[in-house]
């Protein structure tokens, strides 16, 4: 039997609150593929990712499906522990005053949020890996740190060591570097990097072609709720592309297998 997908998108319309942003929409990527997703603001790059996380879902009709890793059916706790997402959706709702090992561990219970009470239902197997995780990302010294305490990029680790912990073999970012400096963002890239030649499946949406890792080969463009353009990164990222996706006049350059628009 042939693997199965990660997503596979067919014809399918899906409403965010009264928004209809997908009609008919079709999509695949397999499990091997690293994939960038880029689009104008609005044109649906977070509602993708909320779909192959199965945080929303489709209009239930005949010819008309989502399957994630093969099937329609997940249950949503069993697909978390395939999958790890970061977005600022999430960072968001984390109360400033949770700890970077609660933040870590969180990922076990697929929770959202952490309460008081969760820490005590951490088996000392779970403790051991939040642990690794923690020294993984450069962040074991922040183990009791609020995220309060913490700079924007500290708190954006640890919510990449909430997605890790579980050592799923897909791994969704949503603008992980958002807020990021340099420093910051090229060191999560970095990691985001490592993750990617270890053979991790990553769908990564970014505004910035430069935050594209050289390990990614697919970028798929949405605007207003359709693939606009989907192929081979050189093929997709050029000036002529992107200026009449954003209308407005881009250029790209490329160097070393990173690319970047500047006004043209
Ligand atoms: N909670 C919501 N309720 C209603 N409509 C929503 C909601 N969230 C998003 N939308 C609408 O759905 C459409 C797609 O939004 P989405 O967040 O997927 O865009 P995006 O491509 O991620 O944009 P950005 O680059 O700004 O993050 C937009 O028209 C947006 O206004
Ligand atoms: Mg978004």
């Amino acid at each position: 039997m042939a693997e199965p997908l990660l997503i596979e998108i067919h014809n399918a319309t899906i409403w965010r609150g009264t928004t209809c942003v997908f009609e008919n929409f079709d999509l695949a990527i397999a499990r091997h593929e690293r994939v960038a997703i880029l689009g104008p603001n609005g044109s649906g790059k977070t509602t993708l990712l909320k779909t192959i996380n199965g945080e929303l879902h489709p209009v239930a009709r005949e010819n008309s499906w989502v399957r994630i890793l093969g099937r329609d059916d997940w249950n949503v706790w069993d697909l978390r522990r395939r999958i790890g997402i970061v977005s600022h959706d999430l960072h968001s709702r984390y109360t400033p005053t949770a700890t970077a090992l609660e933040v870590v561990v969180s990922g076990f219970f697929s929770s959202i949020g952490v309460h008081g009470l969760l820490i005590e239902r951490v088996t000392d197997e779970q403790r051991k890996r939040a642990n690794n995780t923690l020294k993984l990302l450069g962040i074991e010294s922040l183990r009791n740190t609020p995220l309060r305490s913490m700079s924007t990029g500290q708190q954006r680790r640890c919510l990449l060591g909430r997605a890790l912990v579980h050592e799923p073999d897909t791994l969704i970012l949503d603008e992980p570097t958002a807020g990021l400096d340099f420093a910051a963002s090229f060191d999560y890239l970095a990691r985001i990097r490592q993750l990617a030649a270890s053979g991790c499946n990553i769908v990564l949406v970014t505004h910035n072609l430069n935050e594209i890792p050289p390990e990614i080969e697919r970028v798929v463009i949405l605007k207003a709720g359709a693939v606009v353009a989907d192929g081979d990164k050189s093929a997709v990222l050029t000036g002529e592309i992107l200026s009449s996706v954003y209308e407005t006049a881009i250029l790209v350059a490329r160097t070393n297998d990173y690319f970047l628009a500047y006004p043209g």
